[in-house]
């Protein structure tokens, strides 16, 4: 593990990979910090990485070359119509506006492309708020009246400028689908696996 900023940036292979593509086929990775899924899933390529954090962009282009690495937002992504075969998102898209981020996803892949994401289940705020501070506590009541929200009316709000909920199949299958994916599939254990196909 390295630290950077405040994240922990595991350098060691992602539990969840995502699946095998012909080389030929463009990735991108929205929230990728250092570029280590893009790395380690796609050495035979250069694979396109964007993530708000400059410093995990600057700590990847030290141990990468084959990952073109792009500082901005999932909402807003700098990239043609069209342009991608495949976009992950390993835990990142639960800090973004999901309903913006899934537009931007999907403008920017081709018909027919794939999206692989991990998500929060309810634990993982609730275990991280158990050791924290009464600030802590003010922001996972933010959480959880935000997740409430997307999950009853599809919609999300900012708390000082962030973003944050857990998700449920049901509110990730209506926001995939009211945004034009299809083969909508989910799988959990340690992760929460969504998957879906652009049409
Ligand atoms: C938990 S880390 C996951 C990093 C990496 N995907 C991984 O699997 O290790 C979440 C990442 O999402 C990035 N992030 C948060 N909000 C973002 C946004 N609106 N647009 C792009 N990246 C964002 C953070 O900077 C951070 O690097």
């Amino acid at each position: 593990m390295k630290s950077c900023g405040s994240h922990a940036i595991q350098l060691t292979p992602p539990i969840y990979c995502p699946p095998p593509l012909p080389v030929s086929s463009k990735v991108l990775d929205i929230g990728c910090g250092a570029g280590q899924t893009l790395a380690l899933a796609y050495p035979d390529r250069v694979s396109f990485g964007i993530d708000i954090d400059f410093d995990a962009l600057s700590l990847g282009r030290t141990f990468t070359d084959r990952v073109c690495f792009v500082c901005g937002k999932a909402e807003a992504l700098p990239w043609p119509n069209d342009h991608f075969d495949l976009v992950i998102a390993r835990v990142s898209l639960v800090y973004t506006n999901i309903n913006t981020s899934l537009r931007e996803i999907h403008r920017v892949l081709k018909q027919g492309g794939d999206l692989w994401v991990t998500l929060h289940p309810f634990p993982f705020p609730w275990r991280q708020v158990k050791s924290s501070n009464y600030k802590g506590w003010i922001f996972f009541a933010y959480i959880v009246l935000n997740s409430a929200l997307f999950h009853l009316a599809g919609k999300q709000f900012p708390f000082l400028g962030r973003y944050e909920s857990f998700q449920t199949e049901g509110s990730m299958s209506r926001a995939l689908t009211r945004t034009g994916f299809r083969n909508i599939s989910f799988k959990r254990g340690r992760h929460f696996l969504v998957t879906a196909r652009s049409e």
